[in-house]
């Protein structure tokens, strides 16, 4: 790129440049490569430094899943239901009864997988409004990560933070309680834990979230999901210390 000068001359290059997402794992086909979110990781914690710049275009060979690792697998798969409690809810249909089920899908599941992150992205690509809605389980997912020194990988953060978000949504009043136990259920058929790691002290959870970079105006914004296929935003808690101590030491 560089031997080609011209661009450079005429400031095409200080604009950055342009790439192609050839993406090698599940969560990055269906979540990573799409929507032009690139960042990188200060000590403070992943991606506070970055720019929303897309790929002129995604190549996605599903053949590459077969060289990727079962764990890696299961990190996608929580991406994946997080698309399909977002707005798809037989896309969630086809992941909750575990592996058999993924497996005979894996190619509609990529695609509607794809389908529901670039639907959202098209209609807010700056996340001003509703984009927000794709960090369901990552307030809390993001702080877990951290919290554990990245010994707990970002799907299974997202995993648990998910449930996490159901567990308020049903303590709101804005989930029905079965809502839970289903999510649980589909996480855990796809060897997914659904509560942070013991030994982790629930403060030290609070205060990473405080430093996640979504947070504006002093509170924490919430994405909380409704039913699957539907889920709120921008939600505020009015005790929100209080809350989300009590919610991550609650263990049933
Ligand atoms: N920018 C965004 O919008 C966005 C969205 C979701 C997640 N993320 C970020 O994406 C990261 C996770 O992405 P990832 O899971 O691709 O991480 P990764 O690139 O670290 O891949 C995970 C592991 O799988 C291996 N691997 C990848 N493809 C393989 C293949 N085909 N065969 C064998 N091994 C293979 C890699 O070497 C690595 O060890 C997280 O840090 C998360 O924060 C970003
Ligand atoms: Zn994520």
């Amino acid at each position: 790129v560089v031997n080609d000068l011209t661009g450079f001359a005429a400031g095409t290059y200080l604009r950055g440049i342009r790439w192609v997402g050839l993406p090698t794992s599940l969560l990055a086909m269906c979540d990573a490569s799409l929507g032009g979110k690139t960042g990188i990781d200060l000590p403070q914690g992943k991606n506070l430094a970055g720019v929303f710049h897309s790929p002129s275009f995604v190549i996605n060979d599903p053949i590459v899943l077969e060289s990727l690792p079962f764990t890696e697998l299961r990190n996608g798969m929580a991406e994946v239901i997080k698309h399909g409690i977002i707005a798809d809810p037989q896309l969630f249909e086809l992941c909750r009864h575990g592996w058999n089920g993924v497996y005979q899908n894996v190619d509609t599941i990529v695609r509607r997988a794809i389908a529901v992150k670039v639907k959202i992205v098209n209609a807010d690509p700056f996340e001003k409004d509703e984009r927000a809605v794709l960090n369901l389980g990552h307030t809390f997912g993001h702080a877990i990560e951290k919290v554990s020194q990245y010994r707990v990988s970002h799907g299974e953060a997202v995993a648990i933070g998910i449930i996490l978000a159901t567990r308020l949504a049903v303590r709101l009043d804005l989930a029905e309680k079965n809502m839970q136990e289903h999510l649980i259920k589909a996480f855990s058929l796809l060897n997914l834990p659904t509560y942070p790691p013991e030994g982790i002290d629930p403060v030290e959870i609070l205060d990473g979230m405080a430093v996640d970079k979504k947070r504006t105006s002093g509170k924490l914004h919430f994405v909380l999901p409704s039913s699957i296929g539907d889920v709120r935003w921008g939600i505020e808690l009015p005790d929100e210390r209080k809350t989300i101590l009590s919610l991550l030491s609650e263990r049933n």
